[in-house]
């Protein structure tokens, strides 16, 4: 695959996004279209063109080796036992944590939380949390714009407490009302809110959410902001300590890494006071009849064996995106976004949801066609090679928002390239003229 990029380093057009006012330019140059090529089920699909990695991303070759190499080598349960594979597979994981905090800029290794994916990080907080934080008549917050991982678990706290779930509102562009933030200022609602929990980034629509406003509104009231970051981590260098937030999720098997990964980081200060969540081996201290207590963090949040092939899948992910250069893949994204954007927004007969300000979301396309229902464009692109997906992308409230049941996602990944999205498009007219 040639290089097609429109992206000049030289010009000043692009070369600073507008909302984080970071460079978008790296010194290594722009990312080449072979990168696709480091991706062994692109590479052996040469006519598919995958545009759903909002819902899981495909792997380089550097994280298959990684866990095949973990199997084949170093195989044996952590923490537990003294002989050398032991120690061997103990230090892989303490290693793949390692390679998190560092990536994340963490303050500490007691920090990194290893789980299952988002979901079960949110889950593991809504509980933790809510028990140390939560009572009757409080108030939990969050916003109309959640994937369900970051609405259900805190509405079934929210019933379990006898608390109110609380939903910032959206605006019709796919946008969040922050105004909402005053009104609740005013009324005396804001005194009652004990956590607020919101993503970086929304899978619906693509909309990069006003994190920066939101953490200063819940620092000046002693609020803990959990940030859903699974949308946002695979495009944009995230540093926790800057970051604003208390707690962050994301999925490793979104970040090129595998299915099953993910992590869970949280500031030390909350961590230690959280009581675990479930509860078995390995997170203990002391076990009496009467009374059990906990091992220190992070292993008070990690019970039973842990999926260390997924951890160290994941460290592998977070290097290869670390040494590809995650300031050169967010400039190739960008660039691939713009145009996305250009040419969707410009095709008769195609609602796209979302911002209109290009700068303002990322990744994510979500659209309908006149008169057409999303599962037919979806089934309709699949015969033409083109995989997105359909459907309300585990978003329902977000798809109430805008009085529609589901939507189109064509969803971009640092291998998609201007011929994919040009394919795209061409396929968006295939369908239109199909169901004339
Ligand atoms: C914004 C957001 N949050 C949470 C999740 C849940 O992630 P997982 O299914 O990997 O736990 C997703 C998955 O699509 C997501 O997009």
């Amino acid at each position: 695959m040639g290089r097609t990029s429109r992206f000049s380093m030289t010009s000043d057009t692009h070369s600073t996004d507008p909302l984080t006012e970071r460079s978008l330019t790296d010194p290594r140059g722009f990312l080449e279209d072979d990168v696709r090529n480091e991706f062994p089920l692109l590479a052996a699909n040469p006519d598919l063109i995958y545009l759903d990695s909002a819902a899981t991303s495909q792997k380089p070759e550097a994280v298959l080796t990684a866990i095949d190499g973990y199997y084949r080598q170093d195989n044996a349960n952590v923490h537990r036992s003294l002989y050398d594979l032991a120690e061997r597979s103990t230090m892989a994981f303490e290693d793949s944590r390692r390679v998190v905090e560092s990536y994340l800029n963490a303050a500490s290794h007691r920090e990194i939380i290893f789980t299952r994916g988002t979901t079960e990080a949110l889950n593991l907080l809504a509980w933790s949390l809510s028990e140390l934080l939560v009572n009757q008549g409080d108030i939990i917050l969050v916003s109309t714009l959640e994937h369900h991982a970051n609405f259900v678990p805190w509405q079934q706290v929210a019933i379990r407490k006898g608390a109110e779930l609380l939903l910032i509102p959206a605006l019709k562009d796919g946008t969040l009302d922050l105004d909402f933030l005053g009104t609740l200022e005013k009324d005396g609602r804001a005194e009652k809110v004990k956590i607020a929990a919101v993503a970086h980034i929304s899978n619906a629509f693509g909309t990069i959410h006003p994190v920066r406003a939101i953490s200063r509104w819940c620092r000046e009231r002693g609020i803990p902001l959990v940030l859903d970051a699974a949308q946002s981590l695979p495009h944009l260098p995230i540093d926790v300590q800057a970051a604003g937030a208390d707690f962050l999720a994301f999925s490793g098997h979104k970040v090129y890494g595998p299915m099953g990964s993910g992590v869970l980081w949280g500031r030390e200060e909350w961590l230690e006071r959280m009581p675990p969540w479930q509860t078995g081996g390995e997170m203990i201290s002391m076990v009496k009849p009467e009374k059990t207590t906990w091992n220190e963090l992070p292993y008070k949040f990690e019970a039973g064996t842990p999926d260390v092939a997924a951890a160290v899948g994941l460290a592998a992910a977070l290097k290869w995106m670390k040494d590809t250069g995650v300031e050169r893949l967010e400039a190739r994204e960008h660039e691939l976004d713009l145009y996305a954007y250009e040419k969707l927004s410009s095709l008769e007969g195609l609602t796209l949801y979302g911002p209109s300000d290009p700068f303002r979301r990322r990744a994510v396309f979500s659209f309908n066609l006149e008169g057409i229902h999303s599962h037919d464009v979806a089934q309709y692109m699949d015969t033409v090679g083109v995989a997105i997906r359909s459907g309300h992308h585990c978003a329902q409230p977000a798809m109430r928002l805008m009085g529609i049941p589901s939507t189109a996602r064509a969803s971009l990944a640092l291998y998609n390239t201007h011929e994919d999205i040009d394919k795209l498009i061409d396929a968006v007219k295939g369908v239109q003229e199909y169901f004339r």
